[in-house]
């Protein structure tokens, strides 16, 4: 065997042997690149005889013909290899069960506070947002609080500074100084957002939802405090008429100031708004204090006008029959399946849309 078959036959055992397309590469330069074996073979035809030329120059070309084949075969083989490699690893097994789907629902608080939002838009109301952490003056002073109300305590405030001046607020109460601060009378705003206190247990959460409302111009008076809630709870509850006390009470920021009981009574276990001897607290009010408006730049010898809160977790419970208020902030996405509302129903209150 000549030292060029010799070479020849390596290759071919070499390419044989291979499982890998990039090497193929290498060795097909080697063969077949300007400085390979093959060129460097023709080079030496130069040195021979015609005869020999000729035959020489023959065995060259058939090896070469010989070497591209395997080249070209070896190349497909190992594409199809690594394709079949592929299909095999990213086969799709339809027999599978499908995986978990879970579907959000509204939060009860989220939907309540939606439907407050439109019943009160119906006649006015625009509604305004305030910051959960507020400072000592928007959440007290402003709001004609003395120095030593019980409502400053330590117990109930989650003050976030040693100084006291910063703090979660207490109430929505504050969002009535913001707005007056920040714009011209007349006002008329709601204010739903979140509040808190140190307070716990089944009716009281560390957390909980307030409404604020606020009206003030020329010539607003308890009358239309009156009219407007008692409006609001027919509304809300979806009743036609509906039991309501004003009890008197007292706010700092509020004079006169009143608490508001609707009546209800429980039948089969169920309880009925509106109607009964039981009387239900759901929310406190009063025209707002003279002081209050001179805090937030407002004449009080021109404008007057009221205020109220609204305990929206309450009217959740109270509307959507859950009794316990803690359950409302566990996060069990069970508890929310059940009470939550679907976001593709319109809720019954939403006249924006159904009108
Ligand atoms: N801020 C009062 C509370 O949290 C409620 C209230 C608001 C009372 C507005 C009067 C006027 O209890």
């Amino acid at each position: 065997m000549s030292d060029f078959e010799k070479k020849v036959l390596e290759f071919k055992n070499k390419l044989d042997q291979i499982k890998d397309n990039k090497l193929v590469e290498t060795i097909r330069v080697e063969i077949f690149g300007k400085n390979g074996f093959i060129n460097q073979e023709f080079k030496k035809i130069g040195t021979l005889s015609a005869d020999e030329k000729k035959i020489f120059a023959s065995s060259i070309n058939k090896a070469k013909q010989e070497l591209q084949d395997i080249i070209r075969s070896k190349e497909n083989e190992l594409i199809n290899k690594e394709l079949n490699e592929k299909l095999e690893k990213e086969k799709i097994d339809v027999t599978l069960p499908e995986k978990e789907f879970k579907i959000g629902k509204i939060h009860p608080v989220s939907q309540v506070i939606d439907e407050i939002s439109c019943i009160f838009s119906e006649i006015g109301f625009s509604v305004e947002e305030g910051p959960d952490v507020e400072n000592d003056y928007n959440n007290f002073t402003a709001l004609n609080t003395p120095e030593n109300h019980p409502a400053k305590d330590m117990h109930d405030t989650f003050y976030l500074d040693k100084n006291m001046k910063t703090l979660l607020r207490t109430h929505t109460s504050p969002v009535q100084v913001r707005t007056m601060l920040k714009g011209k009378p007349p006002f008329k705003i709601i204010a739903p957002g979140r509040t808190y206190r140190s307070d716990s247990d089944q009716t009281h959460t560390p957390m909980f939802h307030q409404l604020e409302g606020l009206h003030i111009d020329k010539e607003i008076n308890m009358g239309h405090l009156k009219g407007c809630l008692n409006y609001f709870i027919k509304e809300f509850f979806e009743v036609k008429k509906i039991k309501m006390r004003f009890r008197p009470s007292h706010f700092p920021f509020t004079e006169p100031s009143a608490e508001v009981d609707i009546g209800y009574r429980i039948e089969n276990n169920k309880i009925i708004i509106g109607e009964g001897d039981k009387w239900l607290e759901i929310l406190g009010c009063g025209m707002v204090h003279p002081n209050v408006l001179k805090n937030c730049k407002v004449d009080s010898k021109i404008y007057q006008g009221f205020a109220f809160g609204i305990g929206i977790d309450r009217l959740a419970m109270l509307k959507y029959g859950i009794n316990d208020l803690r359950s409302f902030f566990e996060c069990d996405y069970r508890w929310l399946n059940y009470y939550g509302f679907d976001p593709l129903d319109v809720p019954t209150n939403y006249r924006g849309l159904s009108r």
